[in-house]
C-alpha cells in the first residue's frame, strides 16, 4: 500500500502501459484519475479498478490541447482538492518513413500529442504541486529519447523533448519538493507494439528487433509500471531529473 489515498492521474490510462499502471497503483491504494481520448477504453480501465474494489474515475482529455489539460487539472481540484502523483503518459507511434519523406502534418501530430502534452501536462500540474507543497510527476520517454531511432524523426525528437523538459522542470522545482523523472522503455508489448502484427507486416523484423537487446526479449508493460511506481515512492526521495532506462540493456 505504497500510495494509499495518493490522488494519482494517468494520462494514456485506456491502454497498454497506462491502464497497467492505473490498476497496479490503485492496487497500491492510490486515487485514480484514468485520463485518455479514448472514453471506451478509458471507462474499461476504471471498471477493471472498481471491481477489484480501487478507487477510480475516468476524464476524457485530449492532451495535446493546452485547454483540455488545463480543465483536466480544474477538475482534478474542485473533486480532490490536490493532485500527488501525474503520469504523463500518453503517446503515439507516428508513421514509419525516412526523413526526406516524413509528412509535416504527421511531424507536428506526433510532437504534439508525444512532445507539447508533456509540456502542458507539468505546466498545470507544478501549480497544484506548488500549493500542497510537493508532488511527484513521471513522463514516459522511451529509448527513443536517448538514441536515434531510423525512420521515426518525429517520434525520436518528440521523445528527446520529454527528456529535456523533464530534466529542465526537475531542476527548477527540485527546491519545492516536486520530484520529476522519465521512464524510457524499450519495445514493450502492447497495442502500441505488437510484435506478431508487426512480424506478418514485416516478416522477421522482431526476431530482428529482439536480438538487438541484451536480455533477448521484449518488455511487458508492468515491468515498466515497476520503474513508474518505484520512481513514484519513498524509495526514490533523492532522485529527479532521471531519464530512466527500462530496456534489457540495449542502451548500455
Ligand atoms: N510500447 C512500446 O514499445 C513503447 C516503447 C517506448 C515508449 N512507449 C511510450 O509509452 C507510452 C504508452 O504507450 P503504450 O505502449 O501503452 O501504447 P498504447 O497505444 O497502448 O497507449 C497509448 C494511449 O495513449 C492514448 N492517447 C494517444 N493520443 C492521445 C491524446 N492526444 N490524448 C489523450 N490520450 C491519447 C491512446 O488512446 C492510448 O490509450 C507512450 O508515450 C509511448 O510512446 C511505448
Amino acid at each position: 500500500m505504497r500510495f494509499k489515498n495518493k490522488i494519482t492521474l494517468i494520462t494514456g490510462a485506456a491502454s497498454g502501459i497506462g491502464r497497467s499502471a492505473a490498476l497496479a497503483f490503485a492496487k497500491e491504494g492510490a486515487i485514480i484519475v484514468a485520463s485518455d481520448r479514448n472514453d471506451q477504453g478509458g471507462k474499461e480501465t476504471v471498471e477493471q479498478i472498481v471491481s477489484k474494489k480501487g478507487q477510480a474515475t475516468f476524464i476524457k482529455t485530449d492532451v495535446s490541447k493546452y485547454e483540455e489539460v488545463k480543465k483536466l487539472m480544474q477538475q482534478i481540484h474542485e473533486e480532490f482538492g490536490r493532485l500527488d502523483i501525474a503520469i504523463n503518459n500518453a503517446g503515439i507511434n507516428g508513421v514509419i518513413a525516412r526523413t526526406k519523406d516524413y509528412p509535416e502534418d504527421d511531424w507536428d501530430k506526433v510532437m504534439s500529442i508525444n512532445a507539447s502534452s508533456v509540456f502542458y501536462g507539468m505546466k498545470a500540474q507544478i501549480p497544484m504541486m506548488l500549493e500542497q507543497g510537493g508532488g511527484v510527476i513521471v513522463n514516459t520517454a522511451s529509448i527513443a529519447g536517448l538514441k536515434g531511432l531510423p525512420n521515426s524523426i518525429a517520434y525520436t525528437a518528440s521523445k528527446h523533448a520529454v527528456i529535456g523538459a523533464t530534466r529542465t522542470a526537475a531542476m527548477e522545482y527540485g527546491r519545492n519538493n516536486i520530484r520529476i523523472n522519465a521512464i524510457c522503455p524499450v519495445f514493450t508489448v502492447s497495442p502500441m507494439f505488437d510484435p506478431d502484427a508487426l512480424d506478418k507486416m514485416a516478416q522477421g523484423i522482431p526476431d530482428k528487433l529482439k536480438a538487438n537487446v541484451p536480455m533477448k526479449r521484449f518488455a511487458k508493460v508492468e515491468e515498466q509500471v515497476g520503474a513508474m511506481m518505484w520512481l513514484c515512492s519513498d524509495q526514490a526521495s533523492f532522485v529527479t531529473g532521471l531519464a530512466l532506462p527500462v530496456d534489457g540493456g540495449l542502451t548500455a
